[in-house]
């Protein structure tokens, strides 16, 4: 047969079967007019997301292909959601394993007992190496030092961002993970930024596909490999493979299990005590943890970064008291360390505002229902992947570029400081 006939066949098939097969429990959240197959108008920019919003309301659904996503875009949606058990799962998703071929490993995307080991060592470890506290004060100052000299080069030149900016942020992560930092021109660590957008750019795109579109998962090898990029992502999968395999192995040679100095000792220490639970306590497990580290902790942190820097250049007012606060609190000549942070609420405040309007991981990561639950009058059905979309999805909150349709007025800076809890980021480790 040829390809084009055998993939008609295939969709006729897959018509037949969505149309006998797919039932919309009562109750659903509303959303745009389904299709068979292939679901509804998908959301591709926010700015689709903020439409909806404002046609349907704070929680509405869409469905891509066999995939039914819930949306909910105010805080207290998210804050009930996150209470109740049967939403904590992710989806059981073979494309978010595309390191392990398909097998469950790390943090973000696992379920049951391999998730609560794994986050329950990273909260516990990240915390204990410094993780928000003063013992990481020195290397954050290192990094910050190098930023700055290495902005300095890029004084008065029009440019994107410089590369220093992520070599910074992963220094600072590389640290708690393998206690070791890179110069911002290092060959090896911009081999590995490049496997990091590549991988979040690829997985996110074609290879994704069959959990859109499960039929596909039948289609022969050869016509996977073509139309799903397989041989990139084996690609891929070998190069990240190879590259944290080479930190676990050298870890493990000089691995002293009474001094600890990082996050891959601590691991091995712990991995080696507990054999009981070597079927989710494993190197395997490990090198996903680390990915795991990267991908959740790198992205957002220079994003932030980088939209703080454009939010404060946009609003030369609130760059004018975030400097004027530093210079009250922090001596001339010495630099701003943890300690600091509760004297200055302005700064922590503009933070937060940037949290909050820009596009920051928008929307959070996928968790799916275990069994149908109510949440916000309506049921999400078993299985349904919810999407905890951020405030930003406000139609008035988010930040632009152009002063006519900046948020007015901004509200944590109007006040100066946080007022609440519940202004804060939702923030999960
Ligand atoms: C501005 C910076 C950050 C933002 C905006 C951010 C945002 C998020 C969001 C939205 C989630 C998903 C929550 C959920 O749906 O359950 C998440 C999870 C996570 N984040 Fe962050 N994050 C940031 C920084 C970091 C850093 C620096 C690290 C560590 C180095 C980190 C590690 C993690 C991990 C491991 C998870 C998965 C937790 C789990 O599944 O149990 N994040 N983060």
């Amino acid at each position: 047969m040829m390809l084009t006939e055998v993939l008609l066949l295939l969709i006729l098939v897959g018509l037949l079967v969505n149309l006998f097969s797919s039932k919309n429990p009562k109750g659903l959240p509303p959303g745009p007019r389904e299709y068979p197959v292939i679901g509804s108008a998908a959301i591709q920019h926010l700015e689709d997301a903020r439409r909806y919003r404002q046609q349907y309301g704070d929680i509405f659904r869409t469905k891509m292909g066999a995939l039914r996503i819930v949306y909910l875009c105010t805080p207290k949606l998210i804050r009930e959601a996150f209470s109740k058990p049967e939403l904590a799962d992710r989806p059981s998703k073979e494309a978010f394993h595309w390191m392990t071929e398909g097998r469950e490993t790390g943090v973000i995307m696992t379920n049951g007992q391999r998730w609560q080991n794994a986050r329950r060592f990273l909260l516990r470890n990240l915390r204990d190496l410094g993780m928000g506290k003063s013992r990481l004060d020195s290397a954050i100052q290192t990094e910050a030092l190098a930023l700055v000299q290495d902005f300095k080069k890029h004084q008065g030149v029009q440019d994107k961002f410089p590369n220093s900016l992520n070599v910074a942020v992963l220094n600072i992560i590389w640290q708690l993970v393998a206690n070791r930092r890179y110069e911002v021109d290092d060959e090896e660590i911009s081999e590995f930024l490049k496997l990091l957008s590549s991988s979040q750019e690829d997985v996110a795109a074609v290879f994704f596909l069959p959990e859109i579109f499960p039929i596909l998962k039948h289609l022969p090898e050869f016509l996977k490999r073509r139309l799903m990029a397989k041989d990139k992502m084996d690609a891929m999968m070998k190069a990240a493979k190879n590259f944290m395999q080479k930190f676990v192995t050298s870890h493990r040679e000089n691995l002293d299990p009474d001094n600890p100095k990082d996050l891959i000792d601590e691991y091995l220490v712990e991995m080696d005590k507990h054999t009981d639970m070597a079927a989710y306590f494993s190197e395997e497990d490990l090198m996903k943890n680390i990915v795991d580290l990267f991908g959740a902790g790198f992205d957002t942190t220079s994003k932030t970064l980088r939209w703080l820097m454009l939010y404060v250049a946009a609003h030369p007012e609130v760059q004018t008291k975030v400097q004027d606060e530093i210079d009250s609190v922090v001596e001339r000549g010495t630099l701003p360390c943890n300690t600091d942070r509760p004297k200055l609420p302005y700064l922590e405040a503009t933070i937060h505002e940037v949290l909050r309007c820009c596009p920051i991981a928008p929307l959070g990561v996928f968790h799916s229902a275990a069994t149908d639950t109510e949440l916000g009058g309506y049921t999400i059905p078993k299985d349904a992947v919810s999407v905890l979309g951020r405030p930003s999805l406000g139609t008035n909150s988010s930040f632009s570029l152009q002063p006519s349709s900046r948020p007015s007025p901004l509200p944590l800076l109007l006040v100066g400081k946080l007022t609440s809890p519940q202004e804060r980021f939702p923030s999960v480790i």
